[in-house]
């Protein structure tokens, strides 16, 4: 059997910097409250006419990972888009890549895991490449969150946390013993209403959605139980990276670097203090970014190895929590 390698990465993130002050412009919050709950000092959100969108940003990461790949774009042979905030309802963002991309046919699919969305989508593009069903596989991860959150005291305990942005990773067909170690994913259903965005929908439609317009409860703002998230995120993040860790028959010792979906810098130091790592084997960018979802991982994934934070042989693991709930950790020989 094959298995796959990450060659190639990329990220993007629009200009406007958007901090806890000008947030506190908006609602009734601080920076004060903002950095100690979670460690964010600024994000970026998409500004009206600057051209992006969840295809557009990434679209930038994937050129980006193509490039740094050395591969032609018509060397991929599956796109696998991870997105919350898609452009459209219908299609997905993985066929608008191909068009953007300029790629004729190839297969492209969406993946709709939030959180978790990346580590999903590494899992589908490993699983396709370990059956040498395609050699490479481009994986993005982009969200535009500012253009659906309630930027109102209403909505305080969720918008400040989410921000905007993309990340790509190009995986292929590995010739020797580095790459993907191992995927593992989980769901359990029964919290879907803990972390959701409910309408427009099937269920609600949009004319539903103006008549229903109470001042709470709004369905088509993100709704989050944070302190439910918070405790099972501790929880299952632990769970799933030493999960992967006893699949290879590997010890927490030995991760040379651990890179979190960026939920909350608590959670993240939390997880640090269970695994005994030190600060220079965790990466954490969530103070410039926010939590940007899908595309969290790929965006630190890259800043990481950008700084030079992850060299040959290394081992790296990457975990994620969020709605559904799902989670999941991908374990990698660099
Ligand atoms: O990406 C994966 C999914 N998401 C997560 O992993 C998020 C997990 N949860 C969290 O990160 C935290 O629960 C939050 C950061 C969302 C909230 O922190 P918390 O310490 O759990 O605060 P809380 O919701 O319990 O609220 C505490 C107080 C409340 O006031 P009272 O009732 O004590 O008077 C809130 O109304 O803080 C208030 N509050 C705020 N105050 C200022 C909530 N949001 C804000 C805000 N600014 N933005």
């Amino acid at each position: 059997m094959y298995h796959s390698k990450i060659i190639g990465l990329g990220k993007y993130v629009p200009e406007q910097v958007v901090t806890n002050h000008d947030l506190s412009k908006l609602m009734d919050t601080s920076d004060e409250w903002i950095q100690e709950r979670t460690g964010i000092v600024e994000r970026r959100h998409i500004q009206k006419g600057d051209g992006n969108s969840t295809s557009t940003m990434g679209l930038k990461a994937a050129k980006k990972a193509i490039e740094r790949a050395g591969i032609d774009k018509e060397d991929i042979e599956l796109i696998v888009f991870a997105t919350l905030s898609p452009d459209y309802y219908f299609p997905g963002c993985g066929v608008q890549i191909q068009e953007q991309l300029g790629i004729k046919t190839c297969p492209a699919l969406d993946v709709r895991n939030q959180c978790s969305g990346f580590v999903y989508g590494i899992s589908v593009a490993d699983q396709f490449i370990k059956t040498g069903m395609y050699k490479n596989v481009l994986v993005i991860g982009s969200e535009n969150h500012s253009g659906g959150l309630d930027m109102t005291t209403r909505g305080r305990h969720v918008s400040v946390i989410f921000g905007d942005g993309a990340g790509a990773a190009i995986l292929s067909r590995s010739g020797d013993d580095s790459g993907i170690l191992s995927t593992h994913l989980h769901s359990q259903g029964e919290h879907i209403d803990e972390l959701s965005l409910r309408g427009p929908s099937t269920e609600i439609w949009v004319p539903e959605l103006i008549e229903q317009n109470p001042q709470e409860n709004i369905p088509y703002y993100p709704k989050m139980n944070g302190q439910l998230v918070f405790k099972n995120a501790v929880v299952r993040f632990s769970e799933v990276i030493h999960e992967g860790l006893k699949f290879n028959n590997l010890k927490k010792e030995e991760i040379d670097m651990f890179i979190p979906h960026q939920a909350n810098l608590r959670i993240s130091q939390f997880i640090q203090k269970k695994l005994g790592l030190g600060d220079e084997q965790v990466f954490n960018n969530i103070q410039k970014y926010g939590n940007t979802t899908a595309a969290s991982i790929p965006i630190a994934l890259t800043e990481a190895w950008e700084q030079g934070k992850i060299k040959k042989g290394d081992l790296v693991v990457l975990a994620a929590f969020g709605s559904g709930f799902t989670w999941g950790s991908v374990i990698i020989r660099w």
